[in-house]
């Protein structure tokens, strides 16, 4: 098998190509960036060639592709990439929305990766361990609608922003200051500020607008009622969602948890606490969602309205992780953790 990964050099791509190895230790590799040059792709010494040997009458074929750039350049070269007959999974934007690509979530909608499904869109890295917890949720008590409130790490930006926020830190914490008078209160050092790209005339942002609508999407709940409020927080890696959900019935929050405990890809937390329920425990449990302090919300005393916490690593479980189990649908995978059949 020969797997092509786009933008391989970036945090999604190299934990792709990481995961790839695992779960396809036979395959060979053409590895793409902007430029060629020698790299350590994931802690390997690799050749990465210029992506756009692919627009040449020498591109090569393969079978698998994973997209890890940017919406424009994800435009270009998915198209490019099909007619060269590889399948693409692809990690931006641009497809996701289209009423003709799927948008699949491994553990919740995956079926719909068939054989002669040719592109996938890999959702935003929030609404992945969104829907593998409202997704078992809502098959046991029918879900009428949820609102988030998301804590979204700096890594969820790209690299260049990530090495930025890490050198930036390093220099605020060496001279810390009780309020930080030379930090920039727009910046990420020290700060929470509003995930604002791309705000529209309804007032949302785009991450606010991926998390509603992909949600509906991947549930296959098309007038699902939601809301989403999404910031930025000093933190390098792993997202954390508040969600408030409300269902047809009255809901045990006890019986919920049994549900969430048996859910594919998901660690339940038991009890309200939600001890050990953060991105740094998530980054080491990276291919799960850490679901817990479920009770219910006091506003609604028909008792059909859950809180709950979920965080994630948006580099793997939100992103890489799901990619490749998603592909496991069409070579199977070596690494039961990286297959969807591998799912309790
Ligand atoms: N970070 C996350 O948590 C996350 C989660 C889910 C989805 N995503 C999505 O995944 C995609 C990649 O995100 P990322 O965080 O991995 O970004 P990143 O770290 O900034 O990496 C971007 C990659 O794109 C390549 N690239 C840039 N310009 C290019 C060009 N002109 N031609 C070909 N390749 C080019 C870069 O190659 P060079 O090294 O040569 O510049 C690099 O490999 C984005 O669509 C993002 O929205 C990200």
């Amino acid at each position: 098998m020969h797997i092509c990964i786009l933008g391989a050099t970036g945090l999604v791509g190299q934990e792709t190509f990481a995961l790839c190895r695992r779960a396809f230790p036979s395959a060979d590799y053409t590895l793409l960036a902007s430029r060629g040059r020698e790299a350590e792709i994931a802690g390997e010494p690799r050749r990465v060639e210029a992506a756009s040997i692919l627009d040449g009458p020498d591109a090569p074929r393969g079978d698998l592709a994973f997209v890890a750039l940017d919406d424009e350049h994800s435009k270009r070269y998915v198209p490019r990439l099909l007619e060269l007959g590889y399948r693409v999974v692809d990690k931006s934007n641009t497809y996701r929305m289209d009423p003709n690509v799927v948008l699949g979530v491994a553990g919740v909608n995956d079926d719909l990766v068939t054989d002669d499904v040719r592109l996938v869109a890999n959702p935003n890295c929030t609404t992945i361990p969104v829907t593998l917890a409202l997704g078992p949720l809502d098959a046991a008590f029918g879900l009428g609608g949820f609102a988030a409130a998301t804590y979204q790490a700096i890594s969820g930006a790209g690299q260049a922003t990530l090495d930025a926020f890490l050198a930036g830190s390093g220099e605020a914490y060496e001279a810390p200051s009780l309020l930080d008078e030379g930090l920039d209160p727009k910046g990420y050092v020290a700060n929470v500020v509003p995930h604002n790209g791309k705000t529209d005339a309804s007032g949302f942002s785009s991450e606010e607008r991926k998390l509603m609508f992909e949600s509906r999407k991947i549930l296959r709940r098309p007038e699902l009622a939601t809301s989403a409020q999404c910031c930025r927080v000093p933190v390098a890696v792993g997202h954390y969602v508040q969600l408030w959900a409300t269902f047809a019935r009255p809901v045990d929050p006890g019986v919920a948890g049994d549900v969430l405990a048996k859910a594919p890809f998901v660690r339940f937390v038991e009890g309200p606490e939600g001890d050990g329920l953060s991105p740094l425990a998530a980054v080491r449990d990276r291919d799960r969602a850490l679901v817990g302090r479920l009770r219910h919300d006091p506003r609604d005393p028909s008792g059909r309205t859950l809180c709950l916490t979920v965080v994630a690593d948006n580099l793997r479980l939100g992103a890489a992780t799901n990619a490749v189990r998603l592909a496991s649908r069409w070579a199977p995978s070596s690494d039961p953790d990286l297959a969807v059949f591998g799912a309790p």
